[in-house]
């Protein structure tokens, strides 16, 4: 992990530091702390904000270089909007918002994190810490020529807080979710020339220190339980294919745990059914799923979550050499059903169908939950804003979409039914890995389906919301680690305790 910067905490009233912020709300309202810091300099706020015309809306700021009276470079003014409806997700953005204010020679902050009337939770403020750490994320480890200027701020921040020792046990807890969405960032920032599947088993392998069960299964192993439709994957690449399997039994002994499956196609050529080369170089981001796992069980073992969770990874590499597989070709998958494959792009449902009929047999977990940059269509049908959720349980469709509200990592239910299910029916074999142009993301969903029996059972296509992401107040990387925040969330809200 990259040394990530530096968060203390520190009782109000603060020193001004080299860089100095205050919060305000609408109509400029300044907390009682804020108010006593910013004595000295008179009326300066006021005239200032009134010839930028800042009001304090939420996100926005006001910049003062300087300012006579008080001893700091530079006085930023954080607006924060109607401060007695903050929500967690909105202090999340907010530290994101202070992170991108601050500029690339930051050194020392000191944020004093105080409003009028309402008090700032010790949560509120983790989370606040939290957008900061994430806005400050850069994968800049192969930019060898730098220029201090272009690099990303790593300040040493101090947050003044009416109860440093609350916000510090509070962070401690959020930290580690942070570093989880930091690994699944790097993992699908990282090139597939250096992140093979056996170099990604490995850094999952890392997880051991947090007391993480670590298994690897390679491919002998993989052979002998069956897994023919992961192993055609990747018998095209010079690479061995590899299944990673992660416990955290943070839970009661003999509780059934959650299972996490990730898609892990450490690059997709598309194999014999090739890709054009536009855009290819996007295809090492097709681990999405798979990083995000690892992530999110970073972040379970970090915060000690009391649940048990296991979190299984298929990790292969697409690609067409002379032992790649062809179209026509029929494999035989764990479950027994035999697939035709019609396209060789249509890869990540075979590699999960295996996976998750594994899980399945192996763990008899509570519900699976998978992720995978699994389709095109899924981009096409929501954008960039929602990943596609797929389930055969209402209630955990329903919890998935309330952790997606408030972590803002946000989920559009997109349906199944036997319709659909027709689509992939094959005339050689038990199915076909394509079912035509129409409703894509869906057919590919139908096709996981075949491989879950009757657990319940969710499906996150994250094609739009893990790679080549927008920016955003908590991100400006090309992979966004989408998926860590929502479903620690997720066990947080509704499987601890
Ligand atoms: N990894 C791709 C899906 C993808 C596309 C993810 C763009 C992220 C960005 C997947 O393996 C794939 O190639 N899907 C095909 C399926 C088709 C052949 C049925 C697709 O979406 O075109
Ligand atoms: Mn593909
Ligand atoms: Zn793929």
């Amino acid at each position: 992990m990259p040394d990530p910067m530096k968060i203390s905490f520190a009782k109000i009233p603060a020193a001004p530091g080299a860089i100095t912020v205050v919060l305000a709300g609408e109509g400029l309202a300044l907390s009682a702390g804020a108010a006593a810091l910013l004595e000295p300099t008179g009326d300066l706020l006021a005239r200032a904000a009134a010839s930028e015309r800042f009001e304090g809306k939420a996100g926005s700021a006001l910049e003062l270089v300087a300012p006579a009276g008080l001893e700091t470079g530079r006085l930023v003014v954080l607006g924060v909007g109607k401060a007695a409806e903050l929500k967690p997700l909105d202090w999340l953005k907010l530290g994101g918002a202070l992170m991108g204010r601050l500029p690339a020679a930051a050194k020392e902050v000191a944020v004093v994190l105080e409003l009028p009337e309402v008090e700032v939770s010790p949560e509120a403020v983790a989370e606040f810490a939290l957008g900061l750490r994430l806005r400050g994320y850069a994968f800049d480890r192969y930019k060898t020529r730098q220029k201090p200027e272009e690099q990303a701020a790593r300040p040493k921040v101090t947050l003044h807080v009416v109860d440093d020792v609350a916000a510090k046990r509070a962070w401690k807890k959020r930290e580690g979710v942070g570093d989880g969405v930091v690994i699944a960032r790097d993992l699908v920032n990282e090139p597939a020339n250096v992140l093979t599947p056996t170099e990604f088993a490995r850094r999952a392998g890392e997880l051991s220190k947090l007391g993480v069960a670590v298994e690897v299964l390679d491919e002998k192993q993989l052979k002998k339980l069956g897994m023919g439709a992961l192993l055609g994957v990747g018998q095209g690449s010079e690479q061995e294919s590899r299944v990673v399997v992660m416990r955290w039994d943070g839970g009661k002994e003999g509780v059934a745990p959650l299972a996490f499956i990730g898609k892990g196609v450490v690059f997709d050529t598309g194999g014999i059914s090739i890709k054009q080369a536009a855009g290819m170089e996007d295809m090492k981001g097709d681990m999405g799923g798979a990083a995000c796992v690892v992530g999110l069980m970073h972040a379970l073992a970090s915060r000690k979550a009391k649940v048990n969770a296991v979190g299984v990874i298929g990790l292969v590499e697409n690609m067409p050499d002379g032992n790649a597989q062809r179209p026509g070709d029929i494999v035989t998958s764990m479950s027994g059903q035999t697939i035709e494959i019609i396209n060789t792009d249509a890869e990540g449902r075979l590699v999960l169908g295996d996976v998750l009929w594994y899980v399945k047999d192996r763990f008899k977990p509570q519900f699976m939950i998978d992720l995978a940059t699994l389709t095109g269509a899924i981009m096409v049908a929501l954008g960039q804003e929602h990943a596609g959720l797929f389930a055969n349980d209402d209630a955990l469709a329903a919890r998935l979409t309330e952790a997606g509200l408030a972590t803002g990592e946000k989920v559009w239910r997109m349906p199944l039914a036997p319709e659909y299910d027709k689509l992939i029916d094959s005339r050689f074999a038990d199915m076909k890995n394509t079912g035509g142009r129409f409703g894509g993301s869906i057919t590919a969903a139908q096709f996981l389906k075949r491989f879950v029996g009757d657990v319940p059972w969710a499906h996150l296509d994250i094609a739009g919301t893990a790679i080549s992401s927008p920016a955003s107040d908590i991100n400006r990387s090309w992979a966004s680690g989408w998926g860590v925040r929502l479903l620690d969330r997720l066990v947080a809200e509704n499987y601890e305790g």
